[in-house]
C-alpha cells in the first residue's frame, strides 16, 4: 500500500479517460508514478480523501497526449519549397528534382549532434507545452548508418533532457540517398544488413518504419526491410497510401504493423487489412493540410470496420511544419469529420495503441496506468478540439510529477 502521503487526488473533474467521457464529477488519485484510483466523487468517502494531497477541483482531465508521429529532428529548412508549392509545383516534383526530404538529408548530415539536438529541443518543448507526455521521434534524415544513429541518439537524448516519454523509430527506407541513385536494392540491403543491426546494437531504435510510395521504395523493398526488423525482434509501422494506392498498408498489415500512418488513398481491401492484424490507422491532418490534399483517408470505412484511429502531429520540415498537437484534434475534426471524443482517442489510447504502449495502460486515465495526465481549463472535452488556442493546458503531470502548472 502506497504511504498516504504520497498520494495526490483531483476532485470534481470532468474525465475524458482515454476512450471516452465519464459521467461528471470525477475523482482520480495518483499514488507515487501510477493511477491508484478512478472512480465518482460519490463513491470516494471522508477517509480517502481526508488521506490524499489535494491537487485541484474542477477543470477537464485527459490522458497526457500521445504523438505518436513525428519527425522532428531534422536539420536545415524547407520554407523556400512553401513557396515553390504555392507556385503550383507539387510535393512529388519537389522530390524529384531532389528537394523535399532530400534537401533536409544534406542539411542533417551536415549538421553535429549538438546543433541538432539545440535545433530539435524547443519543438519538443512545443509539444510538451500542449499536454504531450509521449512522443515518437523518427530518423529518415541521415539515410548512411553513421547519420540515421546520430539522428536517433539526439531522438533519445531528448527524452532524457526533457519530461517526456521519447520512442524512436528507425526510418531508413525514407528516401533514396544521392549515393545510391539507381539502386534502390542496394540501399535496402544497407538498411537490412547495417543499419538496422547497428541500432539494435546500440539500443537506439523501439520501431522500424518505412517510406513505401512511388517517390519512395516499392512494397517488396519494404517488406525486406520488415523481414529484417522481425529477424531483430522490433515491431514495424509503414508510411503508405500517402500519395498512391500501392497495397503497402496491407503488406504491413501482414507483417503484424503497430500502424499505417497518412493512409489517404487506402482503399477497403486495406482496412479490411487493417482490421484483421488489429494495426492502428495514424491519420495526419497536418501533412493532409499543408500539402493541400483532396483525397481524404477512408474515415467512415475505418469507423465501420472498427479500426482505431489515432491521431498525430507528423512534425516535420516538409509536409507537415506543425508542433501543435491541439491543433491536430481541430484539424481531425474539421477535415476528417471525426468526432472531438475520436480525436481526443485518437491522441491518447490510440496514439498509444499505434506505438504499442496500451498493454502497460498508458495513453488510459485507469488504475495502474503511468499517472500522465493533463488539466485544462475548457468546458468540456470537445471544446479541446473546437477552439484553436494555445494556454489551455492548467496542470500537465508526468510519470506522477507535476511539471507544468
Ligand atoms: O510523414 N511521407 C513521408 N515522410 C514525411 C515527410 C517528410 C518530409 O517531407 O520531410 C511525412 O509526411
Ligand atoms: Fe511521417
Amino acid at each position: 500500500m502506497p504511504s498516504q502521503a504520497n498520494r495526490r487526488l483531483w476532485r470534481d473533474i470532468t474525465l475524458f479517460d482515454g476512450l471516452r467521457t465519464l459521467p461528471t464529477p470525477m475523482g482520480v488519485i495518483v499514488a507515487g508514478e501510477r493511477i491508484e484510483r478512478v472512480a465518482p466523487m460519490s463513491e470516494l468517502d471522508a477517509a480517502t480523501l481526508a488521506g490524499c494531497e489535494p491537487m485541484a477541483s474542477g477543470g477537464v482531465m485527459t490522458p497526457g497526449l500521445v504523438d505518436c508521429h513525428t519527425h522532428l529532428v531534422f536539420g536545415g529548412s524547407r520554407a523556400d519549397e512553401f513557396e515553390q508549392r504555392l507556385e503550383g509545383v507539387s510535393y512529388e516534383e519537389i522530390a524529384r528534382r531532389g528537394g523535399g526530404i532530400l534537401s533536409t538529408v544534406t542539411a542533417t548530415r551536415e549538421a553535429s549532434e549538438e546543433a541538432l539536438f539545440a535545433a530539435a529541443k524547443p519543438r519538443l518543448q512545443a509539444l510538451i507545452d500542449e499536454g504531450a507526455t509521449t512522443v515518437e521521434i523518427k530518423s529518415g534524415y541521415g539515410l548512411n548508418v553513421a547519420d540515421e544513429l546520430k539522428m536517433l541518439r539526439v531522438a533519445r537524448r531528448l527524452g532524457e533532457a526533457l519530461p517526456v516519454r521519447v520512442v524512436t523509430t528507425l526510418l531508413g527506407a525514407h528516401a533514396l540517398p544521392p549515393e545510391f541513385q539507381d539502386d534502390g536494392d542496394g540501399y535496402i540491403r544497407l538498411v537490412c544488413e547495417e543499419m538496422i543491426p547497428a541500432a539494435v546494437a546500440e539500443g537506439l531504435a523501439d520501431a522500424v518504419d518505412v517510406f513505401c510510395e512511388s517517390i519512395a521504395f516499392s512494397v517488396a523493398q519494404c517488406e525486406r526491410v520488415f523481414a529484417a526488423a522481425e529477424a531483430h525482434g522490433l515491431p514495424i509501422k509503414a508510411h503508405a497510401e500517402q500519395l498512391s494506392n500501392l497495397g503497402g498498408s496491407a503488406m504491413a498489415a501482414r507483417h503484424g504493423a503497430l500502424s499505417a500512418d497518412h493512409i489517404e488513398y487506402l482503399d477497403e481491401a486495406g482496412v479490411a487489412a487493417l482490421k484483421q492484424a488489429g494495426s492502428v490507422a495514424v491519420l495526419l491532418p497536418g501533412a493532409f493540410h499543408t500539402l493541400r490534399e483532396t483525397k481524404l483517408p477512408p474515415i467512415e470505412a475505418l469507423r465501420r470496420a472498427g479500426v482505431p484511429m489515432a491521431i498525430a502531429t507528423d512534425a516535420n520540415p516538409g509536409s507537415s511544419p506543425i508542433f501543435a498537437p491541439t491543433l491536430m484534434l481541430n484539424f481531425a475534426c474539421t477535415l476528417f469529420r471525426l468526432t472531438p471524443q475520436e480525436a481526443l482517442a485518437g491522441m491518447t489510447a490510440h496514439g498509444a495503441r499505434a506505438l504499442g504502449l496500451a498493454g502497460q495502460g498508458l495513453g488510459r486515465i485507469e488504475a495502474g496506468a503511468p499517472a500522465d495526465l493533463c488539466l485544462w481549463r475548457v468546458e468540456t472535452p470537445a471544446a479541446l478540439a473546437y477552439a484553436v488556442q494555445p494556454g489551455r493546458l492548467q496542470q500537465r503531470v508526468f510519470n506522477g510529477e507535476v511539471t507544468h502548472g
